[in-house]
């Protein structure tokens, strides 16, 4: 069962897994702004994966509906999430229902799995796995039904230098990546008193086909090929090490089929860490745009400077970046600048509303960059 693959992400991995593995998917999607039917187009109708795919449309807070899917799986992937900062800061509450309520409801869904399935309902003390504590045996038994909770860098906050690591502690600055850190609070605590058998992944920035345009590189990319404005928070001098699509999704794969019970992963990008500014130098090269179109507006409040992560962990169990920064930006250009039936629609629907609200003023105060 996996949650909120109608997204970015979610759509990728469920792709990449039916490709690779003879799993059988059900995903399971409310369909906000952000979830587009058209990320899964073709599925329900290839021979090769429409008998092991179905979808339904469904918020993962229903916990009834949620524990009759879960009822016929054996594992919950939750990608399901609001997922953009800058909404976040404008309105909140989506973000708590899905990431607080909407979390609870998979795990309680979860939970009565595990229980059904003989797995222990509760942990010795002295039995955990999670990091920065110490490692011993689990001592409830496995019910074989595994959650994994996709969740992010920015719970650690922005770390000015060095790497985060998974035993690091999570100082979430934005209500986005404050409501990721509660869902993963969550999932630890079914983890630790019920023994529920869990997985966290944090994965870095992500870039790629199908990223909905309000992300930086998407928003650029087709604001780019318009030639409407690239608007630059503060200096651009912000850093962020990118993750292609891809790798992102593999990794959450590899995390699900051989991460320790309890356990969290760092997903990292290619390891070159770039601030905006060189991140949207490569994109307007891309095209053959000119720097003209960047224009510097006011900050977005309690930006996060850099995150920069520590992937050893994640290593360790075979998984490894493919994707340079290079080969992905240059793929994910080209995939916008030919795929316009994709987003044009997107920034003829509601879009208008958020983008006045995130950006008129803003680009009314902007200066040269
Ligand atoms: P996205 O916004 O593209 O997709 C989110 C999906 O979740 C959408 O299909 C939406 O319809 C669905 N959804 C939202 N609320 C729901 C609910 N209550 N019930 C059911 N479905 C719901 O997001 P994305 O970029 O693909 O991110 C996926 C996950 O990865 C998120 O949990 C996000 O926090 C995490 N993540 C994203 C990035 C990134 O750079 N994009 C990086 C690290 C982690
Ligand atoms: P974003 O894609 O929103 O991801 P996150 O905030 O999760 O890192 O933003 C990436 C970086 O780009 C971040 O430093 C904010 C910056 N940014 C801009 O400068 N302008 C924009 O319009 C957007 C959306 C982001």
């Amino acid at each position: 069962m996996v949650t909120g693959a109608a997204g970015f992400i979610g759509s990728t991995f469920v792709r990449r897994r039916l490709a690779a593995t003879d799993d059988h998917i059900t995903v399971v999607d409310k369909l906000t702004y952000a979830g587009n039917p058209a990320n899964l187009r073709g599925l329900d109708e290839d021979p090769a994966t429409r008998d092991r795919y179905r979808f339904v449309q469904a918020d993962i807070a229903d916990e009834p509906l949620m524990r009759e899917l879960a009822a016929e799986s054996d594992a919950i992937v939750n990608f399901a999430a609001e997922s953009h900062v800058d909404r976040s800061i404008l309105e909140p509450a989506a973000f708590l229902h899905t990431g607080v309520m909407g979390v609870y409801s998979l795990l309680e869904a979860a939970r009565a799995e595990h229980e059904r399935r003989g797995g222990g309902s509760s942990r010795e003390s002295g039995g955990s796995s999670t990091p920065g504590r110490p490692a011993a045996p689990v001592s409830s038994a496995s019910s074989g039904f595994r959650f994994v909770q996709v969740s992010t860098d920015e719970v650690y906050g922005p770390v000015p230098v060095g790497l985060s690591r998974e035993s690091d502690a999570m100082r979430p600055t934005s209500p986005y990546s404050a409501a990721k850190a509660a869902g993963e609070h969550l999932v630890s605590a079914y983890h630790e008193t019920h023994g529920l058998d869990t997985v966290i992944t944090r994965g870095a920035n992500t870039y790629g086909p199908r990223q909905y345009p309000e992300k930086l590189i998407p928003l650029f990319v087709t604001n780019a090929l318009d030639d409407e404005p690239l608007p630059m928070y503060g200096d651009g001098m912000q850093r962020r090490d990118w993750l292609f699509v891809s790798d992102h999704a593999d990794g959450i794969g590899v995390a699900l089929d051989h991460g320790e019970s309890g356990g969290a992963y760092n997903i990292p990008g290619d390891g070159v860490e770039r601030p905006n500014r060189a991140v949207t130098e490569a994109i307007l090269e891309a095209l053959g745009k000119p720097w003209s179109l960047v224009r510097r507006v006011p900050d977005r409040p309690g930006h996060d400077r850099r995150y920069a992560l520590d992937g050893t962990r994640l290593r360790a169990l075979g998984w490894q970046p493919q994707v340079a920064f290079e080969e992905g930006i240059a793929t994910t250009v080209a995939w916008y600048a030919q795929n316009r039936d994709w987003w044009e629609p997107i920034k003829r629907g509601d879009w208008a509303d958020f983008y006045r609200a995130q950006y008129a003023w803003r680009l009314e105060q902007s200066v040269e960059a």
